[in-house]
């Protein structure tokens, strides 16, 4: 018993960052996002209060993503005073829909354990 209490919090712990994604989401999404200090669950956010649907996250995150613009983007005009818009995605379209999937899912449970409070 003490053992699972044990390993649970371990689980629960390396869930603090972005760091539990599976590895291509990681290698794919977080590395570059991390490196560049992009926060994902600040962003995440944003679309889940914008957009009721997971169908309507997962199009505007496909469309942003193939052509990033300010005009298809969900963040505030003062992001971009921050961060230049990016490159369009190389990865092909059905790569791209599965780490879109990956993503979702990985705020999903996420969220459901803490409350990110680390966007400055
Ligand atoms: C080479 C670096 C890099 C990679 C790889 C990358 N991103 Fe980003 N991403 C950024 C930067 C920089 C921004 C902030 C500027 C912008 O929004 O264009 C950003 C912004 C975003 C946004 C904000 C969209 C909006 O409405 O403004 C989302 C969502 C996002 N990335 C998701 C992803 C996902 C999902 C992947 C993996 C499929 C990914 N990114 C891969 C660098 C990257």
């Amino acid at each position: 018993m003490v053992r699972e209490v044990f390993l649970y919090g371990i689980l629960l712990s390396t869930l603090q960052a972005d760091t539990v994604a599976n590895l291509p989401l990681q290698r794919d999404c977080f590395d570059c996002h991390q490196a560049q200090k992009v926060s994902s669950e600040f962003i995440y956010r944003r679309y889940l209060m914008k957009y009721s649907s997971k169908d309507t996250i997962r199009e505007r995150l496909f469309l942003y993503l193939k052509s990033p613009s300010q005009y298809n983007s969900i963040m505030p005009p003062q992001f971009f005073g921050k961060y230049v818009v990016k490159e369009p995605t190389q990865l092909n379209d059905k790569i791209l829909k599965e780490r879109i999937n990956d993503y979702i899912r990985f705020y999903d449970v996420s969220q459901k354990l803490f409350i990110p409070n680390d966007y400055n």
